[in-house]
């Protein structure tokens, strides 16, 4: 079992091995894989034979410039939900047509610097869109509707339904109207995302259908936009199937099609993927500085704490550990549980519990997979601790930095003495 092995990837480290990296870069270090990045934007771009299907990559997941630039090449555009989401996607060449302004709480600045530059938004409660006509009036404007089904991994990530701080409900959807026109701003779209990571079709599906009947609300669309949440299957040692986006294409196809016929004319219909695009072609590497036992329990103590990977901590994630040594992926014959940790000073610093690994030694090297989506993008600076450095894998197999491992001096920088 190799890092190649799973992701489907013939040399994901390309010309270099995780040993050679780490004596390159530095430890910790997220290495990106060019090639398996491509390959899932374009299976997202064919997702739908729908002519009018537009993939808007949610920058949250990961926004490294170079990662972003490649995203563009693919001829994706993107979702911003920060104001420094747009800086970044702005410098790495997005045009602010192709930028898409999904705030939760914007500030009534952000949404001004948003209009002024000719990127387009959606408000997500009525607070947003009075706020909106007050400081933009006669805009264009999406409403991010919550038409009251949600799906995702865990609950923090649910975000249609009832319990959730987004949308604007059905009922509120008179109220929004007469809102829009009173500061004549033009609901031109509407916008929804139920959750992040589903792996079967139908949430997702059944969510677009009730959503897409909100649509007869508003007779002026140019677009709908049905969000993201694509899973990728984070248990591929354990043989976890991939989400079938060929049935959700086919179905999505059928969907849209009966939506055309009822709505009476073709809209744009946006998607939001952002994990499915950037999870799978990004791994962490970490090295183990520890081995103890504890009351029965091996701690296999590394560098990766929960300022590098947040997402085992805040929603007890799985992510899939391969043991090098030397360069080599370690023997999987003689596994014995472990339970791996970083080293932050807390006891919820765990990556993984009671994991089979290979026996293990200082300085082996783990690869922890699909780091890729909501890792770089969710570290920190916990315990004053440097952020690290990130690599790409280009197509020719050569390993370049596209980030620098912060310094002691970025630490300080923003601190002011007095
Ligand atoms: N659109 C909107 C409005 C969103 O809020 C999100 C994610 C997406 C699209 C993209 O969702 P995706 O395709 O990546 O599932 N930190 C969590 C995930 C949080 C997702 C937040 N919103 C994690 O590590 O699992």
């Amino acid at each position: 079992m190799t890092v190649d092995s799973l992701t489907g990837q013939v040399n994901f480290f390309g010309q270099a091995d995780p040993d050679s990296l780490i004596r390159e870069f530095g430890s910790p270090l997220y290495v990106y894989n060019e090639e398996l990045l491509r390959q899932r934007c374009q299976e997202m771009l064919e997702l739908a034979t729908y002519e009018s299907l537009q993939v808007n990559y949610s920058t949250k997941a990961n926004s490294n410039l170079t990662l972003l630039k490649i995203i563009r090449q693919m001829g994706l555009f993107a979702d911003a939900v920060s104001t420094g989401e747009i800086e970044i996607l702005l410098a790495g060449g997005f045009l602010p047509e192709q930028i898409f302004f999904v705030p939760n709480n914007a500030a009534a600045a952000d949404r001004l610097l948003a209009t002024r530059r000719g990127i387009r938004l959606s408000v997500d409660s009525l607070a947003q869109l009075e706020l909106l006509g007050q400081v933009a009036p006669g805009n264009k404007v999406s409403l991010r509707l919550n038409a009251g089904i949600g799906a995702g991994h865990h609950a923090s990530v649910i975000t249609a339904g009832s319990e959730t701080k987004f949308g604007i409900a059905s009922s509120e959807i008179a109220a929004a109207k007469d809102l829009a026109d009173r500061y004549n701003l033009e609901i031109y779209g509407i916008n929804q995302h139920i959750g992040s990571l589903f792996m079967q079709p139908e949430p997702y599906l059944a969510a677009a259908k009730e959503f897409l009947d909100l649509a007869s609300y508003f007779p002026d669309l140019e677009f709908v936009d049905l969000g993201g949440g694509f899973g990728i299957p984070y248990q591929k040692i354990a043989g976890e199937a991939r989400l079938d986006l060929a049935r959700l294409g086919r179905e999505l196809d059928q969907l849209l099609s009966s939506f055309v016929a009822s709505y009476g004319r073709k809209l744009t219909v946006k998607i939001e993927p952002g994990r499915y695009i950037v999870a799978e072609c990004g791994v962490l590497l970490g090295q183990v500085q520890a081995i103890k036992e504890n009351s029965g329990i091996i701690y296999v103590g590394t560098d990766l704490g929960f300022n590098v990977l947040a997402r085992p901590l805040l929603y007890d994630s799985w992510h899939d550990i391969v043991a090098y040594r030397s360069g080599q992926a370690l023997a999987t014959n003689e596994l014995q549980p472990c339970t791996v940790v970083g080293n932050i000073c807390e006891s919820g610093d765990i990556l993984a519990r009671n994991r089979p690994l290979p026996p293990l030694v200082q300085n082996d090297i783990l690869a922890i997979l699909d780091c890729g989506a909501y890792g770089y993008a969710m570290s920190s600076n916990y315990n004053s601790r440097l952020r690290p450095a990130e690599v790409l894998i280009d197509q020719t197999g050569r390993a370049r930095l596209i980030r620098r491992r912060e310094t002691y001096a970025d630490l300080l920088g923003t601190c002011l003495e007095i």
